[in-house]
């Protein structure tokens, strides 16, 4: 069975102090509460270490932004996934728009990374999603079509069940315009409907598909409502535990 994440993506924000501060206030609103899904916060590399052994890892995962894709050596101020993993983080984000737009990652590139992460037992959260004038020329199917395939495919069923999908529409994200809860299960179910083709129905049955772009407390509850989103990758509105709360109690 698939499972409902709500996962914050801090990007490059919060000083380690900062840092420390907003996970353990987000632990604190979180203790003693039944929530209906995993809750998970990305952080800058720095925090890492720090925040996985100030709060309880079970009740809030950690990960990281982005891991190298080489494994260790000369490559001065990369970051590698056993690193990653040596901190306590269980997830890495990979192939966010920021990283593919202004970092030059390929899917090419982004598939060492997924077989690094994996290597290390990190769960990738993929992300995908169409620019503005793909979606506009009726192109972010094929777009996003493309993205999992050259990023993802190449894996065995049983490594891809370990993949969590983040849908983000790049015209969405930062932006305050959100997908439409309509287009969000659109792509999702064509998301699903993609791996499926390639793994079966139980695959992609059991694939955890996140929404990712300007959600918020006003808009969550009707995202997550659709058969095929099962969650939210949250920029914005994890930085601050009066945002992200509502967003984690929507489901
Ligand atoms: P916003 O929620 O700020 O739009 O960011 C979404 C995002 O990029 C999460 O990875």
């Amino acid at each position: 069975m698939r499972k409902n994440i709500v996962a914050g993506n801090w990007k490059m924000n919060n000083t380690l102090q900062e840092g420390l501060n907003l996970a353990k206030d987000l632990e604190a609103a979180l203790k003693g509460k039944k929530v209906n899904c995993e809750v998970i916060i990305g952080t800058p590399f720095i925090h890492l270490a720090s925040i996985a052994s100030s709060i309880d890892t079970k009740l809030i995962g950690i990960s990281a932004q982005n891991c190298a894709d080489k494994a260790s050596g000369a490559y001065t101020g990369e970051v590698s996934a056993a690193m990653v993993a040596s901190t306590g983080a269980k997830y890495v984000i990979l192939g966010h728009s920021e990283r593919r737009t202004y970092y030059g990652e390929t899917n090419t590139i982004l598939k060492e990374k997924v077989a690094l992460a994996l290597a290390n037992g990190l769960t990738p959260i993929f992300c995908i999603g169409e620019v503005l004038e793909e979606r506009n020329s009726g192109k972010h199917f094929d777009v996003v079509e493309t993205q999992i395939r050259e990023g993802l495919f190449n894996l065995p069923a049983e490594d891809f069940r370990k993949i969590v999908l983040a849908y983000e529409p790049v015209w969405a994200i930062g932006t305050g315009v959100t997908a439409t809860s309509g287009q969000a299960q659109e792509m999702h179910a064509f998301i699903r409907k993609t791996l499926a083709a390639n793994y079966g129905e139980s695959v992609a049955d059991d694939t955890s598909i996140l929404y990712g772009g300007s959600a918020n407390a006003g808009n969550a509850k009707e995202l997550f409502s659709n058969p095929d989103v099962d969650g939210g990758l949250i920029g914005g509105a994890s930085l601050s535990v009066d945002k992200f709360m509502p967003i984690v109690e929507a489901f």
